[in-house]
């Protein structure tokens, strides 16, 4: 993005360098439905999607490619939530919405003044890729209409009653999106003269029925409407990262358990539990990894349920977390940082360990070791320190 020349913020315009300027245009954003089938705690268009207001999106992009206005219908007493949506922007109308679609963009329409382009858009598809807006404006160089298409890949059936009572044919149609681009005077008649349901599905039909013709120009699957609640679900990276590190203090009369094996040493690890500094480092990064926490906040050491506990329970325990948040364990990489004991000898005993508690093969679990040169805490063997990384994949 050019934002500056010279560390001077440049005025104005946010678009990226290359873009080809774009012919002006009005927008309208239909907001002013219930948004009722995405079962949301505020009106669909007002939920939070990807960081911001479903709203905020659309309208974000139609202000960067230089919509002016952009009018958005909303229904009645929402401006206190449209406002607090697209907070910090300028060069937006609020009006309100009718009782269906058609009746939001014929009110929208009115409240431009004039304008010789007009893109109509849904607020319920907040993601909206410029290249759309470009294609849609250029095709309407030569036709009073331009609506963006998809094709439909799978076969069709009619149904009637629960039956197949016929076939359609798919390759003549077209899924439609929005926006929907209109020479504004045009569209504005079109609405004005409409005779038909106020349930037009879409304002490409309602020019139609004022008989003028409608390009179709490819869509783009980003444009998809939010609709139902799983529609909001986030999408989960298949693959997470997370690293995890501790430290437990090395003293004489205690156990040594590392890696979820005991250790034959003249001294052990302290702590609340029984101190496996390594797979509490191993617990953290798959933590990490699915973002549940830290191992002080799933078993904290006020617990007197913990006291002594062996780790074994923390790292099964985090291993259902992860399957439980939809993943499985990719890989471990655990280094042990300590002078003494030697952890060569012991290593594949805790790769084993771990990867039974975990229930992967031992190939997907790795144990290293280090010594940091006689230097620090455990240089002078006050203590271990461990650090992991974990990768989980989506199942
Ligand atoms: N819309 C509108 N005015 C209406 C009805 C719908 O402005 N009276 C807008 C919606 O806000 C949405 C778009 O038209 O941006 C497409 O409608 P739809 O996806 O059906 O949204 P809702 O009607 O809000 O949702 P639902 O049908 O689930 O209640
Ligand atoms: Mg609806």
């Amino acid at each position: 993005m050019r934002c500056s020349v010279n560390g001077k913020p440049l005025a104005g315009s946010f678009r990226m360098q290359d873009d080809p300027p774009l012919p002006s245009f009005a927008a309208i954003v239909v907001a002013a439905g219930q948004g009722l089938r995405a079962g949301q705690p505020l009106p669909k268009q007002f939920a939070t999607w990807r960081g911001k207001p479903v709203l905020r999106h659309s309208v974000d992009a139609l202000l960067a490619s230089g919509a002016e206005p952009v009018v958005i219908a909303i229904p009645t007493g929402a401006e206190e939530l449209a406002r607090a949506a697209l907070k910090g922007l300028d060069g937006f109308m609020l009006v309100e919405g009718g009782d269906t679609r058609q009746q939001s963009v014929a009110r929208a329409l009115a409240a431009i003044d004039s304008a010789e382009r007009v893109l109509i858009h849904d607020a319920a598809r907040p993601d909206l890729p410029r290249q759309v807006i470009e294609r849609l404006l250029t095709a309407l160089d030569g036709h009073a209409g331009a609506i963006p298409v998809l094709p439909v890949v799978d076969s069709l059936s009619i149904d009637t009653d629960g039956m197949m009572s016929g076939s359609a044919p798919r390759e003549q149609l077209r899924r439609v999106q929005t926006p929907q681009a209109f020479r504004f005077s045009a569209i504005r008649d079109a609405h004005q003269a409409w005779q038909g349901e106020p349930t037009a599905g879409d304002d490409a039909q309602v020019l139609r029925a004022a008989g003028e013709r409608v390009a179709h120009v490819p869509g783009d699957e980003r444009l998809a409407k939010l609709t139902f609640a799983e529609d909001f679900m986030a999408v989960l990276p298949p693959v997470r990262t997370g690293m995890g590190f501790d430290v437990h203090r090395l003293v004489a009369g205690e156990e040594l358990w590392l890696g979820g094996i005991r250790i034959e040493y003249e001294k052990g690890l302290a702590g609340h539990s029984d101190a496996d500094v390594a797979l509490h480092a191993v617990v953290d990064a798959l933590l990490g990894a699915i973002g549940a926490g830290d191992i002080g906040s799933h078993f904290p050491p006020s617990d007197p349920q913990w006291k002594g506990a062996s780790s074994d329970r923390f790292l099964i325990q985090a291993g259902r977390l992860v399957d439980t948040a939809g993943y499985f364990t990719g890989n471990i990489d655990l280094t042990i940082v300590c002078e003494a004991p030697k952890i060569g000898p012991h290593r594949d005993a805790m790769r084993a360990r771990i990867a039974e508690l975990l229930g992967v093969d031992i190939g997907a679990i790795s144990v290293k070791a280090t010594t940091t040169e006689r230097l620090g805490f455990t240089g002078r063997g006050e203590g271990i320190a461990a650090q992991a990384v974990a990768t989980v994949l989506r199942k």
